[in-house]
C-alpha cells in the first residue's frame, strides 16, 4: 500500500512539473516575465563529466580574449597573475604579463598612493578606480568582477532536470550561460517588446530583456596564433572556459580525488562484506 502511495505521489509530482513548464512556456511567448527568455545552449566542454580536464590551449586563448577585450571593463581581483602557471606559462612569461598592468599601490613612506607595474603576486586589477566610476562609465551598471562569475551565474534548471543533473554531473551552467550570452546579441526583439534606452537586447540575459553591456566581441577581433577560428563563437567558448578555470582552478584535482575516493569506497565495501561473511559463517542461524 505504502509503495503504491509513494508511486502515486511521485507520478503527481512529475505531472505537476510538466504542466508547470508548459504553462510557463505559453506565458513567455506573450510578454516575458520570466528570464532568461531563451535558455542557454548546452555546449560540450572538455572539463565536463567525472573525468573532465581543462584544455590548456583553449585556456590560453581565453586569457587572450579576456586580456584584450573583457579586461577593459571587468576586473578579476581574486585571481593572481602567478596562478597562470596552471595554464602552462613560465615564470618569465608571467612576469612580462603582470608588468603590462598598472597597480595602484601604497601608501608609501611619505603617505602617498602611487602607481607601479604589476608583479606576479598581484591580482588582475579593475580598470576603474571604484565601483561608482565603473557604473557611471557603463550607463549605471558596474561590470561584475569576473573571478567567480562562471560559478555565480547559471540558469536554474528546474524540475525534473536538476535531478538528472546529479547523475550526469552537469555543472557547466555558468560557462553555458556566458557562451550563450556572448553569442546572443544581434537579434531583433519580438514586436511589441520594450527595450530600455541605452541597453542591448539579449534573450539569454538572466535578469531582463536587455543589459547594459554592449556586444563585446566581433569576428576577427582577437588574433589567435594556433589557427583556431577567429569567430565570436570560438572566442566565447574560449573565454567561458577560461572563466571557469579562473573560478575553479582545482577542478581537475577535485574530480581525480573524487574518483579515487569512490574506488576506495568500493574496495573497502567489498572487504567489509567479505569480513562480515567470514565472521558470521560460524554462527548457527
Ligand atoms: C564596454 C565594457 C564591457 C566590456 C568590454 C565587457 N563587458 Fe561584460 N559587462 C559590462 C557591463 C556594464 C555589465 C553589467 C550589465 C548589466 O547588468 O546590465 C556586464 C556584464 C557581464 C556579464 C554578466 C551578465 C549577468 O548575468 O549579470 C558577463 C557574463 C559578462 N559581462 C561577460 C563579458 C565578457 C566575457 C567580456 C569579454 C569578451 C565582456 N563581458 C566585456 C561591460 C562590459
Amino acid at each position: 500500500m505504502k509503495k503504491i502511495l509513494t508511486a502515486l505521489a511521485l507520478l503527481g509530482l512529475v505531472v505537476a512539473g510538466t504542466a508547470a513548464i508548459a504553462a510557463e512556456e505559453e506565458h513567455n511567448a506573450a510578454a516575458p516575465t520570466h528570464f532568461p527568455i531563451n535558455e542557454p545552449k548546452e555546449m560540450s566542454w572538455s572539463f565536463a563529466g567525472p573525468f573532465g580536464t581543462y584544455d590548456k590551449a583553449q585556456l590560453q586563448r581565453g586569457l587572450k580574449v579576456y586580456k584584450e577585450v573583457c579586461s577593459a571593463c571587468h576586473s578579476m581581483n581574486l585571481v593572481a597573475f602567478r596562478t597562470l602557471e596552471g595554464l602552462g606559462y613560465s615564470e618569465a612569461q608571467i612576469k612580462t604579463l603582470a608588468a603590462e598592468y598598472t597597480i595602484h599601490d601604497g601608501p608609501n613612506d611619505a603617505g602617498d598612493m602611487f602607481d607601479r607595474p604589476g608583479k606576479p603576486s598581484d591580482h588582475f586589477p579593475s580598470p576603474f578606480p571604484n565601483e561608482q566610476a565603473a557604473a557611471s562609465a557603463n550607463g549605471g551598471a558596474a561590470p561584475p568582477d569576473m573571478s567567480l562569475l562562471a560559478k555565480a551565474r547559471g540558469v536554474e534548471r528546474g524540475f525534473p532536470r536538476f535531478i538528472f543533473d546529479i547523475f550526469t554531473q552537469y555543472a557547466q551552467g555558468g560557462p553555458d550561460y556566458i557562451h550563450s550570452l556572448l553569442t546572443g546579441y544581434d537579434q531583433t526583439p519580438p514586436a511589441g517588446m520594450v527595450i530600455p534606452e541605452g541597453t542591448h537586447y539579449n534573450p539569454y540575459f538572466l535578469s531582463g530583456v536587455s543589459l547594459k553591456m554592449p556586444k563585446p566581441l566581433s569576428d576577427g577581433q582577437v588574433t589567435y596564433d594556433d589557427g583556431s577560428p577567429q569567430t565570436v563563437d570560438q572566442y566565447s567558448r574560449d573565454v567561458s572556459a577560461f572563466l571557469m578555470w579562473a573560478a575553479e582552478p582545482h577542478l581537475e584535482e577535485r574530480k581525480k580525488t573524487g574518483f579515487r575516493v569512490l574506488v576506495f569506497l568500493l574496495l573497502f565495501g567489498a572487504l567489509v562484506y567479505l569480513t562480515k561473511r567470514k565472521v558470521w559463517a560460524e554462527v548457527a542461524h
